[in-house]
């Protein structure tokens, strides 16, 4: 039974990979091609090679930017995510030959790309592991108390780095400080640094720090020879660390965007990598001010989130037009969020925003996402299906991101869709939970509300 499973799952996996490399003549056999894919991808392996180096939330699978790399660019084409996040679509870019540029506001998100899309050579990975024995030594040795993180941030996980452990932490950062000039290493040992703190924030019973550093470094160097064999020609992968509503890329450049933009009030990236931040030296306040579909704000009344988030992401889409050639494909993953017992249907917002942006829309893919894996919020509880939007762009348009007045009218609109959407069917998000009439009827004044406070909301801060 066992081998039968087998045997299926690697003729999926074979299938897949044979349609990858068909040869299709047209653009239009080329969309076809898509609707032969099962995208649950279920018996796929969505962690390997370097895409293992540092978990990230709410990251997508590796199969969906391949399979747009494959299918719709050359080897002389680039390829754009402007929120990267820990850079699974530079990743595939690099892996199959492509140049690429990420962008991400989250300064860990652009280290751990960066990281993960280099080919370190055989010297430095010696130089690394001589400094890892030194390294060990000088923990082993060293009884200072320097207490560097006296006052970490208030939270209840600031509990878990007792004095030992920031000694540990501390002595292995001096460390790497030496290997700065070697920047690749320097990088390396930093996410190998963020890796560990993670472990650290996710055990239950304690980590042996300094065994956990080592095995992610001594891990990262296999694969980082085994990625060697695999990519023979080192395509470039540039990251920047900017804001997608005002990309600092020229224009028409690529022929491909993939990529998965935050939810609403869904994840606060800020919050997530906060100690890995600020373990790291990284300014986690700046992060905080730019970071879209964050939920740390409009307490009172979270419509208002909606329509900041929507202004984010028309601006992001702008930019998405901007740096795309003519004919060029963006392609967008994204889930349904919740506020308030309302459904937001995000992507139905994308596409509606396409046609001012001179974006046809392709097609619509939905896909069930493996709900073992962690993905999950507070807010909106787990996220179980996500829809990926293809879109390609006819046109280059006349408008500038910075445009409040464009902004103001299409967010409007949009919301205003949503507005007698929930009136006509308020609570499209209940979730199993029991709300009185009176409490969703609130809604719509709130929603109103919202709509009379675009104009301030949209603005840009900071
Ligand atoms: C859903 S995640 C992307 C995950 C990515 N596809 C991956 O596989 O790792 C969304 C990303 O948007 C980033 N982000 C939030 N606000 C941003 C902004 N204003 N500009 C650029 N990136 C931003 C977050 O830091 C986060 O990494």
């Amino acid at each position: 039974m066992q081998e039968i499973l087998f045997e299926t799952e690697l003729n999926k996996i074979q299938e897949y990979e044979k349609l990858l490399e068909g040869y299709y003549p047209t653009q239009q056999d080329k969309y076809n091609a898509l609707d032969l894919i099962d995208w649950d991808f279920k018996e796929f392996q969505t962690q390997y090679l370097s895409h293992k180096f540092h978990s990230y939330p709410a990251r997508f699978i590796p199969q969906i930017p391949k399979t747009f790399i494959k299918l719709f660019t050359d080897e002389d084409d680039i390829i754009i995510d402007p929120f990267c996040g820990c850079g699974t679509t530079i990743v595939e870019a690099f892996l199959n030959g492509r140049d690429s540029i990420g962008n991400d506001f989250n300064p860990l998100a652009c280290l751990i790309t960066k990281v993960k899309a280099q080919l370190i050579s055989e010297g430095d990975l010696n130089l690394l592991a001589k400094k890892l024995m030194e390294l060990k030594r000088y923990v082993d040795s060293d009884h200072r108390r320097p207490e560097y993180f006296k006052k970490l941030p208030k939270r209840n996980i600031s509990n878990l780095f007792n004095r030992d452990m920031i000694n540990e932490l501390c002595l292995i950062k001096e460390g790497l400080e030496e290997l700065k000039a070697h920047h690749e290493i320097y990088d390396l040992g930093l996410v190998a640094l963020s890796a560990t703190i993670w472990s650290i924030i996710e055990s239950e019973n304690g980590v042996d720090i300094f065994v956990n550093f080592y095995k992610k470094i001594s891990n990262m160097a296999d694969i980082i020879k085994e990625m060697r064999s695999i990519v023979k020609k080192q395509p470039k992968a540039k990251v920047l660390h900017g804001d997608a509503r005002f990309l600092e890329i020229d224009s028409n450049i690529s022929n491909l965007i993939v990529t998965s933009p935050p939810y609403v009030n869904a994840l606060d990236y800020y919050r997530v990598h906060m100690y890995n931040m600020l373990w790291l030296g990284m300014d986690y306040n700046g992060f905080r001010r730019h970071e879209i579909g964050g939920h740390s704000h409009f307490i009172t009344n979270r419509f208002r989130l909606l329509s900041e988030y929507l202004a984010d992401m028309l601006r992001s889409m702008i930019e998405m037009n901007r740096v795309l050639r003519k004919g060029g494909i963006c392609v967008i993953a994204i889930g349904n969020s919740s506020l308030e017992y309302e459904l937001i249907e995000s992507y139905k917002h994308f596409l509606a925003f396409a046609p001012y942006l001179n974006f046809k829309t392709v097609k619509t893919i939905f896909r069930n996402i493996d709900t073992t894996r962690k993905y999950t919020s507070r807010d909106i509880g787990k996220i179980d299906d996500e829809y990926i939007i293809v879109l390609e762009k006819t046109n280059d348009i006349n408008i500038n991101s910075r445009d409040d007045g464009f902004v103001e009218e299409i967010v409007t609109r949009q919301m205003r869709e949503f507005e007698q959407k929930v009136q006509k069917s308020p609570g499209s998000s209940l979730r199993g939970k029991r709300v009185s009439e009176k409490r969703l009827k609130q809604n719509s004044g709130r929603i109103a509300e919202a709509i009379r406070l675009i104009p301030q909301d949209i603005k840009i801060k900071g």
